[in-house]
């Protein structure tokens, strides 16, 4: 039984996921990848890293649990919300708008946006992807532990989430009214090529886990989808140094299409 990584294992499963996923696993990431691992092959029942990569270059279904796994998933409702702060002070609200959250995670990041854009009576629909499947299937339940509510100011807990009961009793529910404003679907930021296109691009706290030249094409691909004028938001600890993709810059973390 073998369940310790050795340095050509994980170069071949760094690149395997470099390949699919965008995400950069230098070499100081040994310890956690040979973490995530561990949990899939407890998950699979697997017995040692070298069956493992065998089996995920021939099953699917563990190839995406695989990447899956190696996503890093943190987020929280109301995270850096000065950025939708800005959103309602400098958008009017007479018009549509369409919003992508790009890596939204288990959905706090789009139903957030969804309960601030509600209480100021805008009309909008917002799309939240991710890579993961996992996450994804969070963010369409859209129930949480109640500990995750903290940041959710008290009206609009109240008002746009409902507390559960019975088995569900530490946990929050998001309302059907905002619900049906917000829909999520996998997209992976360095394949997929958006059909649409929108008036704010949320893509915040993934593009740590890339290199230059994958962050250059994220971008590049993503402000395709942006309609002219319109804004593209990134993290806080974020930057696009060295990233010319066509945008002016708003504030450090806030961008607008064109010059
Ligand atoms: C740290 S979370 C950020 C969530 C949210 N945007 C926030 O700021 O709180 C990063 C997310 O990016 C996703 N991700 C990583 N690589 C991706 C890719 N190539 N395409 C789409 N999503 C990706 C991960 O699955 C993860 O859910």
């Amino acid at each position: 039984m073998q369940t310790t990584l050795t340095e050509k294992q994980f170069k071949k499963l760094a690149s395997l996921v470099y390949n699919e996923s965008g995400i950069n696993l230098s070499e100081n990431k040994v310890s956690l990848l040979q973490a995530r691992i561990a949990k899939r092959l407890r998950a699979t029942r697997i017995n040692s890293i070298t069956e493992y990569i065998e089996y995920i270059a021939r099953d699917q279904a563990e190839y995406t649990n695989f990447i899956d796994g190696v996503t890093t998933n943190h987020t929280f409702f109301f995270r850096e919300n000065k950025h939708c702060e800005f959103i309602l002070k400098t958008i009017d609200r007479t018009k549509h708008l369409k919003i992508w959250s790009a890596a939204s995670s288990s959905g706090e990041e789009a139903y957030s946006i969804a309960v601030q854009l509600l209480s100021a009576s805008y009309s909008f629909e917002i799309m939240g992807t991710d890579i993961s499947a996992t996450m994804l299937s969070i963010a369409r339940k859209g129930v949480y532990p109640i500990e995750r509510a903290q940041a959710i100011p008290a009206d609009m807990l109240y008002r746009y989430f409902k507390k559960g009961m019975n088995d569900y009793q530490n946990y929050i529910k998001v309302k059907d009214e905002v619900k049906k404003h917000v829909t999520f679907t996998r997209y992976n930021l360095i394949t997929d090529i958006a059909a649409d296109t929108y008036d704010i691009i949320f893509c915040r706290n993934v593009m740590i886990y890339f290199d230059q030249q994958t962050k250059m094409k994220v971008v590049a691909n993503l402000i395709k989808a942006l309609k002219p004028s319109g804004y593209f938001i990134i993290g806080q600890s974020e930057n696009l140094l060295g990233i010319n993709p066509g945008l002016s810059s708003v504030t450090p973390s806030i961008y607008r299409k064109g010059s």
